[in-house]
This record gives structure tokens, sequence and C-alpha cells, in this order.
């Protein structure tokens, strides 16, 4: 970890303001850490079929392995909630895909709400080791 957690969490609610939510209004950031401590924002990009919404976390993450990025080291989510935000479930899958056990911060707009490893939060993951 070479970037401080306020720094981390305040990309994170910047990349916030960039949401793309016109329909639920919920706008999430996400503030990926490389292990170098290169600092790789995303924000929710909804659309209107809804389906084709992507989450904050997954364009974090497909932006930085588009970069060339292949090793992370921690996650910032940011929504404007009182209750922790936590990554959807097909998040977590990507996460552990590209970032293995990370640490996931969940933050608000003024506060730390809760700090994870992943595997905390998606444990028995399936992965390439068991394609054998
Ligand atoms: N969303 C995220 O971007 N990340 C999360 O961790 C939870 C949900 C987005 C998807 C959608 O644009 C909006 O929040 C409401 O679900």
């Amino acid at each position: 970890m070479m970037v401080d957690d306020a720094t981390l969490i305040q990309a994170a609610r910047a990349a916030r303001e960039r949401a793309c939510a016109p329909y639920s209004k919920f706008k999430v950031g996400a503030a990926l850490e490389t292990e170098d401590g290169v600092v790789i924002t995303g924000c929710n990009v909804e659309n209107s079929t809804y389906g084709l919404t992507v989450c904050a976390e997954r364009v974090a993450v497909f932006k930085a392995v588009s970069e060339g990025y292949r090793a992370f080291c921690r996650i910032v989510v940011v929504a404007d909630t009182q209750a922790p935000t936590p990554p959807c479930g097909p998040c977590r899958q990507i996460l552990w895909e590209f970032c293995g056990d990370i640490e996931v911060i969940l933050a608000n707009l003024t506060e730390e709400k809760g700090r994870y490893r992943l595997t905390d939060l998606l444990p028995l993951p399936f992965d390439a080791r068991l394609l054998g």
C-alpha cells in the first residue's frame, strides 16, 4: 500500500461525481490501487436498457487491466449511504479474477464504513484453478 487511505477514498469520491446514473440516481465511485501505488478510478455507467449497466468496481478493474496493470492491493467503494455499500456479487467475482484477496474499503461521503478482505465477501470462490 503506497497511497494513503484518505487519498484513495478521495479519489473514489471524485470518481463518484462522474457516475452516469440517471435511472437509479445511485452514484458509486471506486478507486483501485495497483501494487505500485497507481490509482485507477471507476464510476457506475448506466444504460437505458438497465441490464447493460456496469458497476463502478468493474469499470475500475477493466480500465486498469486494459491499461496493462495486473497486480492490485486494494479498492475503495464510495456511495452516499449510511450503511456501507459493498460490491455486488458479479463484481466480487471479477475482483477475485483480477485482484485476488485484496482489501476492500467501503466509505460514504464523510467517513469510512468498513474494511474487508475479498475472501470475507466471496468465500469459496470459483476460479481458474478449478478448470484443471
Ligand atoms: N452499483 C455500483 O456501481 N456498485 C455497487 O457496489 C453497487 C451498485 C451501481 C449499479 C447501478 O448503476 C446502481 O449502483 C444501482 O444499483
